[in-house]
């Protein structure tokens, strides 16, 4: 069973600025709930137990807000809005914290759960990329995976050819319905990109994940990449690629983020 889980939450959210200056893109309201509240309840729904969240300066306020804030719950118990009292109470799974000092790249900054992981599988939920679904976490679709296959798992999505150039790209073999066995990955490829099959922000790696990122060079964007690293372990370790089932909405886009606040409005 994989119990332990991370959140990479250091970037600087420049698609997003000026708002995030101040507001990290994770605390964005997504109805009456930050986004990253929404990653950790589908961690939660997956079975993790334990999340350590990537920090960097200036997301104190995601720190505060999954501690306990004793002012409000006392002010609630004695106003008489007990009733409010469930929905101020931090989730219920370990949460750590650890900063990235500098802003490396996405497997710099995984690559700071080292210690947290130690021997054990463990997952990754990127707070941009939101899954709606209605049966299955996003992350519990990989973790079923995981254990059948015995081998790393990436989240995909098929994506249009003029958008491929944003995401990690798959070229696989189709072994199973909605499976693929990896041969080969680019990160953001700016020709030609092996297939429509790009990777979104769920993932779930066997530790040995992190000898290779310790070996990467700095890639696209001059950062050090989560794609990178898993292209160097497909020499030796078996990885596949879960065709995610639900919906999914990228918060730094303005237009998909308003999309999923209308989406979840509807549905109240
Ligand atoms: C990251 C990954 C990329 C993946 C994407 C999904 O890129 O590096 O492989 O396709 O997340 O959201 P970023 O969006 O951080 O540039």
């Amino acid at each position: 069973m994989i119990k332990k889980a991370v959140i990479p939450a250091a970037g600087y959210g420049t698609r997003s600025l000026p708002v995030t200056k101040s507001v990290p893109k994770e605390m964005f309201p997504v109805g009456n709930k930050p986004a990253i509240q929404l990653i950790v309840e589908e961690a939660v729904a997956a079975g993790i137990e334990e999340i350590l969240i990537v920090l960097s300066r200036q997301k104190n306020m995601i720190v505060d807000y999954f501690d306990r804030s004793l002012e409000l719950e006392t002010f609630l118990d004695h106003a008489n809005k007990r009733d409010l009292l469930p929905k101020v109470e931090p989730p219920n799974v370990t949460i750590q914290y650890i900063r990235q000092p500098y802003a490396k790249g996405l497997g710099d900054a995984v690559l700071l759960a080292k210690q947290f992981a130690g021997n054990e599988p463990f997952a990754i939920l990127l707070p941009d990329d939101i899954i709606l679904n209605q049966t299955q976490p996003g992350i519990a679709q990989l973790i079923n995976n995981f254990e059948q296959k015995k081998g790393s798992v990436v989240g995909l999505l098929e994506v249009e050819q003029q958008y491929l150039h944003k995401y990690g790209v798959i070229d696989g073999e189709k072994i199973d319905e909605q499976v693929y066995r990896i041969k080969d990955m680019v990160e953001k490829p700016k020709h030609n990109p092996p297939s429509n099959k790009a990777v979104i922000g769920r993932y779930v790696f066997d530790p040995s994940i992190f000898s290779y990122l310790g070996k990467v060079k700095p890639g696209a964007g001059n950062e050090i990449q989560l794609t990178d690293a898993v292209k160097a372990m497909l020499h030796d370790y078996p990885c596949y690629g879960t065709l995610i089932d639900g919906k999914r909405y990228d918060i730094g886009s303005h237009a998909e983020y308003l999309q999923l606040n209308n989406e979840l409005f509807d549905e109240k």
